[in-house]
């Protein structure tokens, strides 16, 4: 496959391909782009073919998973298309109807599932601005398209935002379901701030180890939860005081403001008798019927933000967050990754690029 070094120097062979980076005349300016871009129907790149993990039946989760050609995606208004070099998965989504599901709900299967990326912008849809080819980006890509684990990926630019160059793909790749999802949870629902007490479940996993450590930057005291083997590295990521759920009672934590719950069903439930007069239960777990007294639950899916993600992976090259990476595997390998018969500890991340 072309390189997109090679394209973005003008070096590409075939002709086709340098129209579809927008490379003819490229010129930042929208209006200049306006007169120049063809229209999606004439980005024909030829049948190009890509690898992407692909499932289609949803009984079967991620063993029914499988490795096959596609069709390489086409970027629509406003979309940017990225050679994928790392790439995330969270196994909630093969229960999601996003997966399955068009927004019109027809069935949209064949689906690649993944929507944590870090690669290279290599073309540009229609009308898009603010980002140009072979620029280093991270984001989320949209639920009810087809996502990451793939060589390439089509979604709309606003998704995502510039990976720095010394920030490694993986990290960038690592950081941003985590990363969003405790910064949504923590400051937009659970509107936390300095001084106040947040419980954080699960403390020592990709998502808890990331609200461990933004919860702790804002100045708020962390109780980290988990089992017993989990303790030393909750407290390495920040929290203060650790609670082994296997072992421990978790009412003698006394009152906090705020819990981050990311294990949900019993834990969810009595955790909510936890929580001071007017806090909140935030949840990533799905709907629950557990309240806080004279507070509120909050159940939410994370949503992409450029501002955040910018917030985020500035904080990673000052050396303040840490990404909670575990298996790093080759596309090809990807299914036997998310497959493991052992329970896997951090982040696995899928590099269909180097
Ligand atoms: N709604 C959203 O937007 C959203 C976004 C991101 C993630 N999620 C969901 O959030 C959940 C957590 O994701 P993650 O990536 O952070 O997973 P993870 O890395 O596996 O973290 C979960 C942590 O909780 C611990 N844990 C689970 N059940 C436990 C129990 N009964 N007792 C004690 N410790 C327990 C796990 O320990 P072990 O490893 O020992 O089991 C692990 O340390 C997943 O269900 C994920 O799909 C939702």
């Amino acid at each position: 496959m072309l390189k997109v070094a090679d394209i973005y120097t003008g070096k590409s062979p075939v002709p086709h391909l340098a129209a579809k980076v927008g490379l003819v005349g490229f010129n930042p300016s929208s209006q200049a782009r306006m007169e120049r871009l063809p229209y999606r129907g004439e980005l024909d790149t030829g049948g190009d073919r890509m690898k992407a993990i692909v499932v289609t039946d949803q009984a079967a989760g991620t063993a029914g998973a499988t490795l096959l050609d596609r069709p390489e995606p086409q970027a629509a208004i406003n979309d940017v298309v990225v050679q994928i070099h790392a790439a995330g998965f969270t196994g909630d989504e093969l229960t999601w109807p996003s997966t399955w599901v068009d927004r019109a709900g027809r069935d949209r299967t064949p689906s690649i599932p993944g929507h944590e990326l870090a690669g290279v912008v290599t073309a540009l849809g229609y009308g898009t601005t603010g980002v140009s080819i072979g620029q280093r980006v991270f984001g989320l890509t949209d639920w009810y398209r087809d996502g990451t684990l793939a060589e390439y990926v089509a979604f709309e630019a606003r998704n995502l935002a510039p990976l720095p160059s010394d920030v490694e793909f993986t990290v960038g790749a690592a950081l941003v379901m985590p990363g969003l999802t405790a910064w949504q949870g923590l400051f937009e629902h659970g509107r936390l701030h300095a001084g106040q007490s947040v419980l954080v479940h699960g403390a020592a996993g990709v998502v808890g180890s990331m609200a461990s450590q933004l919860a702790r930057q804002a100045g708020a005291y962390v109780i980290g939860t988990g089992r017993a083997d989990a303790r030393q590295t909750a407290l390495d990521f920040g929290a203060q005081q650790f609670i082994d759920l296997d072992n421990d009672a978790l009412e003698d934590v006394g009152e906090v403001d705020l819990v981050f719950d990311v294990i949900g069903g019993d834990i969810g439930r009595r955790s909510a008798g936890l929580i001071r007069a007017g806090g909140t239960l935030v949840t990533v777990t799905g709907p629950t019927e557990a309240r806080p007294f004279g507070g509120l639950t909050i159940d939410f899916v994370v949503i992409p933000d450029r501002a955040q993600l910018t917030e985020l992976v500035q904080r990673v090259r000052a050396g303040r967050l840490r990404t909670n990476i575990g298996n790093v595997a080759a596309l090809e390998d990807a299914v036997a990754a998310f497959n493991r018969t052992e329970r896997s500890k951090g982040k696995t991340i899928i590099r269909p690029h180097l």
